[in-house]
């Protein structure tokens, strides 16, 4: 498979959302990105997965789940699945939380990956480089950073991918 890409213009464009046990951070931007392009009334797949395999099949963290729901977003039915090889070519972009995902997938990714691959901050201007802090062993106070984080990067997906914007 593979086929031929069009590199002007994506008119669905495939983003997946990359953490380490998608059960934080890749399910709270998998929520956010859903709901901003919804929102924005633009056509795209967005999905999430982790570089470990321990919450396979898990709904996301409740501390996430309680964060989502406080800014009017149900990530309830999301659940847990971890990276694969497949992802490498059915997505056009790959979003990394921080500098381990992403080197744990180039480590994954096949030579021939269609995928291009960044961490989520990197679309945020000043912030390239940065990783999404991992709530996971924090306090109730990190997921609203996460949110807050993720949400950003929603918007600049939006952005990104609007049919006005160059
Ligand atoms: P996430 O956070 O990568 O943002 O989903 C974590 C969730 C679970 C674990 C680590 C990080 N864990 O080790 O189980």
């Amino acid at each position: 498979m593979g086929g031929m890409r069009d590199d002007r213009t994506i008119a669905k464009p495939a983003i997946l959302f990359l953490c380490l046990g998608n059960i934080c951070r890749s399910p709270l931007a998998e929520g956010a990105a859903r709901a901003a392009f919804a929102k924005a009334g633009i056509d795209a797949i967005i999905d999430s997965a982790g570089t470990g395999d321990w919450h396979i099949g898990d709904a996301p963290d409740a501390r996430a789940q309680a964060e989502a729901r406080r800014r009017g977003i149900d990530i309830s039915a999301l659940r847990g699945r971890q990276l694969r090889r497949r992802d490498f070519y059915d997505f056009d972009l790959i979003l990394a939380a921080d500098a381990t995902n992403l080197r744990d997938a180039r480590e994954l990714g096949p030579s021939d990956a269609t995928a291009e691959l960044k961490l989520m901050l990197d679309l945020l201007p000043g912030r390239r480089g940065e990783g999404v802090t991992d709530p996971y062993y924090g306090d109730d106070d990190g997921f609203a950073a996460t949110w807050d984080d993720v949400d950003a990067v929603a918007a600049a997906l939006v952005a990104e991918f609007s049919p006005s914007s160059g």
